[in-house]
């Protein structure tokens, strides 16, 4: 079900990397990068000298081998621990939204740019979806609580405004941050319940047993149908947020 969101996941990709200023001879780096097929594309049409992709997940990175290109390399790193300096473009597409703390993060991503380097993230802001709160209530319901040990997955995104607020305190001399909502056609509501197994529901899917974790998903499925009504076709909307900002 991730691949068969691909296209819909590129689409912000290329609305973040429309914001970005090219300039010569560019060093870029790309978090949480995943299988490098969009890195690949950040490398080619900014004609960067030199892109990294940076990856936590060995199974993401397994496939970034077919996406190599000269100057374009892939590592194996947690995005919290991220230290290396001096790059033009600091890039994120849709994953510091796993990422906890997002003013410690933003100030230390801020500090690894070179003179007059541009940032440029794309998270997803859909929290207030019922796709994200049903998960988040069912969770802290007694029976799941006690095996998830009481965890519940809570964006650690931020409100425009506090990027905004943010970007100016970490001295950036411009900036732009942009709200768009994403318009994903589905057969049916159904179907809205897919598209979480492989994005939302992944951080309860790593905490509970297979059985349990398709017993989440069954009572998933029920309240989210309820709450999302029959219409059909479904149309799931999706908020994210696109900041962009330049030293
Ligand atoms: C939704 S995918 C996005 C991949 C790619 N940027 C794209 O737009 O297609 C999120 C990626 O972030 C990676 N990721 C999440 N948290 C991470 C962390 N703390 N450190 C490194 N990578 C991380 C995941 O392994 C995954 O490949």
């Amino acid at each position: 079900m991730y691949e068969r969101f691909r296209n819909e996941r590129s689409r912000p990709f290329f609305d973040l990397l429309a914001m970005v200023r090219r300039q010569k001879e560019m060093r870029v780096v790309d978090l949480g990068c995943g299988t490098g097929e969009l890195t690949r594309e950040l490398h080619r049409r900014l004609h960067a000298k030199a892109t990294l992709g940076v990856d936590g997940s060995p199974a993401m990175l397994a496939r970034a081998g077919a996406n190599r290109l000269p100057g374009l390399q892939f590592v194996r790193a947690d995005i919290a621990g991220f230290a290396e300096p001096g790059w033009d473009l600091v890039f994120s597409n849709a994953a510091l939204h796993w990422v906890a703390d997002h003013g410690a993060l933003f100030a230390r991503l801020a500090s690894l740019l070179a003179p007059g380097g541009q940032l440029a993230v794309q998270v997803p802001a859909n929290h207030a979806h019922p796709t994200h709160v049903v998960a988040a209530e069912l969770a802290t319901e007694p029976t799941f609580a006690a095996m998830l040990g009481s965890f519940v997955r809570r964006s650690p995104v931020l409100e425009g405004e506090a990027y905004a607020e943010l970007l100016h305190r970490l001295s950036f001399a411009q900036q732009r941050v942009r709200q768009e909502v994403y318009l994903h056609p589905l057969a049916g509501p159904e179907e809205a319940v897919e598209w979480a197994r492989g994005s939302i529901l992944t951080p309860y899917r790593e905490r509970l047993t297979p059985e349990l974790f398709e017993a989440f998903v069954v009572r998933y499925r029920a309240r989210l149908l309820r709450r999302l009504g029959e219409a059909r076709p479904y149309l799931l909307t999706y908020r994210r947020l696109l900041l962009w900002a330049s030293r």
